[in-house]
């Protein structure tokens, strides 16, 4: 049976350690635990334990080809299962963490296989979670934790998601209560001089931009040449983007800003199916209205919800009204496509 510890976020430090203490002692001891961090849920396992980290794949049904983050409770820690950091991983570091930023870097030659799925590089993050942050620093291991989703579907952001998708999977989940964030981090490879994009997430590519200083100067005005979106290259995808992802048993249609609600009432007249809004108005009627957004940091938070509430209500066709492709959106707007390309399956 799973067992959950519930924490409140904004306890005192003590209570939060006293409460996650017997799931630091599971990660320890080979356990996989279920834990709440600013963008969405993960699923945990000591990073230095194979049998630990392939339990992760298993539970998950994750292609073993995509390699897992590797969680720490401070960027010390985090170096540790890297060959170290590059003045350019440093700099990101100190501006971002703890926070929504994964590092992909060269990996300690310590680092099981199973971590990194064979790759020479592994990422590495320091959530903005006082729960993740005070479980980290009880387990004293590096933790691996993808999303705590079954491979394919949305990620959870809340407990209800991680147990609705993975149930007895799992030994503990620590229920911090809803993501304040909703999509997950931006990684970023900062091997070279300058940020590499290879998913889109909560760190902004202008922010990235903005942090990159001086030292990157030149090499952004080579990326600007190489036609990434706002000054920053798309040299690679990260190996997990090539996966279906994100995808609700409803079809997800996205619909133009401004325009979801006649989309959405159009569709319903049409096809006589259940069609349900996910917009910034009101659902017109004979439409199922699954979430009302105010702007695109809103809507990342209540996206992935909103997916799992449509299935429940038995949507069949979900519009999606989309957001303008600059900040967070970019990455809004990445999570919607995915969403809708494999969606209905
Ligand atoms: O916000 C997040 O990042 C959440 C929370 C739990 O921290 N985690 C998360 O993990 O989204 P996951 O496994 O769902 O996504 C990890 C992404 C995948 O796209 C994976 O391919 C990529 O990071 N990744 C991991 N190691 C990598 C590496 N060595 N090189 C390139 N990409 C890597
Ligand atoms: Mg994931």
């Amino acid at each position: 049976m799973v067992r959950v510890i519930a924490v409140e976020p904004g306890a005192v430090a003590a209570a939060i350690g006293a409460a996650v203490a017997p799931a630091a002692d599971l990660l320890r001891a080979g356990g996989l635990v279920a834990f709440p961090t600013e963008t969405v849920y993960g699923l945990g396992a000591n990073a230095l334990d194979p049998a630990a980290v392939g339990r992760i794949f298993r539970a998950k049904g994750r292609p073993a080809d995509n390699p897992v983050i590797v969680h720490a409770p401070d960027a010390e820690t985090a170096w540790r299962v890297t060959t170290g950091p590059t003045p350019l991983a440093m700099l990101l570091a100190e501006r971002f963490w703890p926070g929504p930023l994964t590092l992909v870097l060269d990996a300690a030659d310590a680092l099981p296989r199973a971590a990194t799925a064979g790759l020479p590089s592994v990422a590495v993050r320091v959530p903005d979670h006082a729960v993740a942050l005070a479980l980290l620093r009880a387990a004293g291991v590096p933790v691996a934790a993808p999303s705590a989703n079954r491979s394919g579907r949305p990620s959870p952001t809340s407990a209800a998601h991680v147990l609705a998708d993975l149930g007895d999977a799992l030994d503990i989940v620590v229920d911090g209560g809803p993501c304040r964030v909703g999509v997950e981090s931006t990684v970023v490879d900062a091997r070279g001089v300058v940020p590499v994009v290879l998913r889109e997430g909560a760190i902004t590519r202008e922010q990235l931009l903005e942090a990159s200083g001086d030292g990157a100067a030149e090499g952004a005005v080579e990326a600007e040449r190489g036609a990434g979106s706002a000054g920053l290259p798309d040299l690679a995808a990260s190996p997990g983007t090539r996966h279906r992802h994100y995808a609700p048993a409803c079809q997800v249609v996205i619909a133009e800003p401004g325009l979801g609600r006649r989309v959405a009432a159009d569709m319903a007249a049409a096809s006589g199916r259940r069609v349900g809004l996910v917009a910034t108005v009101a659902a017109p009627p004979g439409v199922v209205a699954v979430a009302r957004y105010t702007d695109a940091a809103d809507l990342a938070v209540r996206l992935y919800q909103a997916l799992r509430d449509a299935e429940m209500a038995g949507v069949t066709d979900l519009v999606v009204e989309g957001v303008p492709e600059s900040g967070i959106g970019r990455a809004v707007m990445d999570r919607l496509r995915r969403a809708a390309e494999g969606s209905g399956a």
